[in-house]
């Protein structure tokens, strides 16, 4: 049966994307019950998504309930995760060696840079977040004394939060090797200023590896639903994190997870956020669900367009900025009610 979150996703993923819906005229696909979207496609498509079949009305949309009941509209095209990966080597890192020792080592603010800025603190000489380039290579490098353990202990950590085995691209990773060498550099940069010892290059493969590895938007609204839900995935039922790591996780995506555009998000989405060049956006309400977007086109930020487009609408309709001051509302409930006389209350 479907359900009435099912036609609100459907309905607005449609209207999101640049595809022409089939046997449909805009009338009947944009009723407007508070559902009408941007259908414009701003923003580029990197040239390197392209390599594992972006294409321009790509937009797929999905929710996973702490529960595991997933929802999903739009495409299921697997898509290289990117710096989303990031979160989930933080919490990583944070289960292998204690927070105290991270925070030790990585810091927790904001930097206000590009995604991938030199962002290291002048005094402290620890990178500023774990969710910027130079904050994820410090992290993986903690992640294990060898390149083969560091980067298995990432497959091993995204394929639990997942709930099933994910594969790499290997042509998303071969090419980034070739490219790399703004990231070489921010490892070299973490070497001179005595933060790291570990080889870059090393670090640097095993950190690309990880942004190569593919996922859908269901993979990835049930990996931030593993995080919803204090770390344990709820399709396997897997403890995937500790209630420390999740919650710290958290802390950092919505401060730091949607780079210099972080202020905007919390403002208008109100969600702890990560986002990934490949076009992945993810997003998490703390013991309900998490969400999950994918439309290649980013902005100059590096976040998906409609992706945002997606989490600010379903934010307005659904009542979920976290700071509201209100309950959030049943999803289906609501989503039955927006059916019916159009906008949330
Ligand atoms: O290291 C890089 O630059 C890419 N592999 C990942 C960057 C990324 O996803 C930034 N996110 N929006």
């Amino acid at each position: 049966m479907t359900s009435a979150l099912n036609t609100y996703l459907s309905r607005l993923s449609i209207a999101l994307s640049t595809a022409t819906a089939p046997e449909t005229t805009d009338d009947e696909v944009l009723p407007d019950r508070g559902i009408s979207g941007s259908a414009e496609s701003v923003g580029d498509i990197p040239d390197l998504s392209y390599l594992s079949g972006a294409r321009e009305d790509h937009l797929g949309v999905a929710v996973c309930t702490i529960d595991g009941e997933i929802t999903s509209a739009g495409t299921d095209h697997a898509f290289p995760v990117q710096s989303i990966s990031k979160a989930f080597a933080y919490g990583a890192a944070i289960d292998l060696h204690g927070m105290d020792y991270v925070d030790s080592v990585v810091d927790e603010e904001p930097t206000g840079e590009e995604f991938n800025a030199l962002s290291i603190d002048r005094h402290s000489k620890k990178p500023k977040n774990p969710l910027v380039n130079i904050g994820a290579i410090r992290t993986h490098a903690m992640l294990g004394p060898t390149q083969a353990e560091r980067t298995q202990r990432l497959r091993d950590v995204l394929d639990a939060a997942a709930g099933r085995p994910l594969e790499l691209h290997h042509e998303t990773r071969e090419e980034e090797l070739t490219i790399a060498d703004r990231n070489l550099a921010l490892a070299y940069m973490l070497r001179a200023a005595g933060s790291m010892t570990e080889d870059a290059t090393e670090v640097v493969g095993g950190y690309i590896e990880g942004c190569a590895v593919l996922t859908t938007v269901t993979d990835l609204a049930v990996m931030a639903a593993t995080l919803a839900s204090g770390g344990t995935n709820p399709l396997t039922g897997e403890k995937v994190f500790s209630r420390v790591a999740a919650r710290q996780v958290l802390s950092v995506m919505l401060t730091c997870g949607m780079y210099d555009n972080a202020g905007d998000w919390v403002s208008d989405v109100g969600l702890p956020a990560k986002s990934g060049v490949g076009g992945g956006i993810i997003a998490a309400l703390p013991s309900r669900f998490g969400i999950a977007s994918y439309a290649p086109q980013l902005d100059l930020h590096g976040n998906s367009v409609r992706g945002t487009y997606f989490f600010e609408r379903l934010s307005a309709d659904f009542a979920l900025h976290m700071l509201d001051g209100v309950v959030p509302r049943d999803l289906e409930e609501c989503a039955q009610e927006l059916m019916e006389v159009g906008t949330h209350p």
